[in-house]
């Protein structure tokens, strides 16, 4: 019997994949069983919102928006149907006849953070992270077909700083740096899982730690140098993430000049990729707001990591970088 059910419970034997709404465009056939998340004194119990032979309706859609609902879920068995959803939707937002480069932006940009959101709360659900791919793929192949793409998302970014946000600013800028290096897409959409997962590890470092503002003692310090490692023990399982992305979560703080962390590498031992990771991910961190810094203009942050950090980056990469962001950026 077709229903949007809100009081059903369920046999909970089941295992229930966070379905960001952002993902979840209404009138497109979502015809798969969605449940809501209900909290529970022991965590959370699973209740049908809407079975599969009903599509999401825009009233329904608009409903969950207003109460603060964020993520609906699927069972295992209907993931797939979810996945090919989520393929088929966002494909066909980005192929539209006249999308315009802001319409692209728009359905990138939402619908990548909730993902990583969803990501970093079930780092090890093979469903996110075949989605995560999809996403990827969809974005390297936008922005390698519609050279205004990039510029327009970077204009877009939010200055406030969320892991979420951060992680999709991270990508986009080093897909755009990486697929003018290279010009072909199959290798960047290797790297761009590195890109956007870059930071997955910091799921495994205490909130407080990454949420205080102050100054961090030696062994907080410690805990939060330990997010590359714990980044490539979650991701490694994962099919969809190889041996590039896995180097690029790996080494992603690493420096030129040696001093970086995990390791200490030497830059012979630093990959084109990884590289690429370390500058936007800094060029990120001075142009957003944080609770204790102002953002800083693009321009600024570009001048600042030539002027004073030279030693550390790469600065072949980072002429590049100035050349494809320019001083209209965040300006
Ligand atoms: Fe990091
Ligand atoms: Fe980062």
């Amino acid at each position: 019997m077709a229903k949007y059910l809100k009081n059903d419970t369920l046999d909970q034997t089941h295992i229930y994949h966070p379905a960001p709404l952002a993902t979840l465009h209404a009138g497109k056939g979502a015809h798969f069983d969605l449940y809501l998340g209900v909290p529970t004194r022991s965590g959370q119990r699973f209740v049908l919102y809407k079975s599969a032979d009903l599509d999401l309706t825009e009233e329904k859609r608009r409903e969950l928006v207003e109460r603060g609902v964020k993520f609906l879920y699927v069972t295992d068995d209907e993931a797939g149907n979810y996945f090919t959803f989520v393929d088929r939707t966002v494909g066909e937002a980005l192929n539209a006849e006249g999308a315009s480069p802001e319409q692209k932006t728009s359905v990138l940009y939402s619908t990548t953070t909730a993902l990583v959101q969803a990501t970093f709360a079930r780092p090890e659900s093979p469903v996110l992270m075949k989605t995560n791919r999809t996403m990827v793929e969809h974005t390297v192949e936008a922005l390698s077909a519609d050279p205004v793409l990039l510029r327009t998302m970077a204009s877009a970014f939010s200055m406030d700083y969320s892991l979420y946000s951060h992680a999709v600013h991270v990508s986009t800028l080093g897909t755009g740096l990486l697929l003018e290096i290279l010009g072909t897409e199959a290798r960047v959409k290797e790297a761009a899982m590195g890109y956007l997962l870059h930071d997955i590890g910091k799921c495994r470092v205490p909130t407080d730690i990454l949420r205080k503002t102050g100054v961090l003692t030696l062994s907080e310090m410690r805990e939060v140098e330990k997010h590359p490692d714990h980044g490539v023990a979650l991701m490694r399982p994962h099919l969809e993430v190889g041996d590039l992305a896995l180097d690029i979560i790996q080494s992603h703080h690493e420096k030129l000049s040696g001093r970086g962390y995990p390791r200490r590498l030497p830059p012979e031992r630093i990959s084109m990729e990884t590289r690429i990771c370390s500058l936007v991910d800094i060029y990120d961190a001075l142009t957003s707001h944080r609770v204790y810094k102002p953002a800083m203009r693009g321009v600024d942050a570009l001048t600042l990591m030539r002027d004073k950090m030279y030693e550390d980056l790469d600065v072949g990469l980072l002429k590049q970088l100035i050349r494809i962001l320019g001083p209209r950026h965040k300006s």
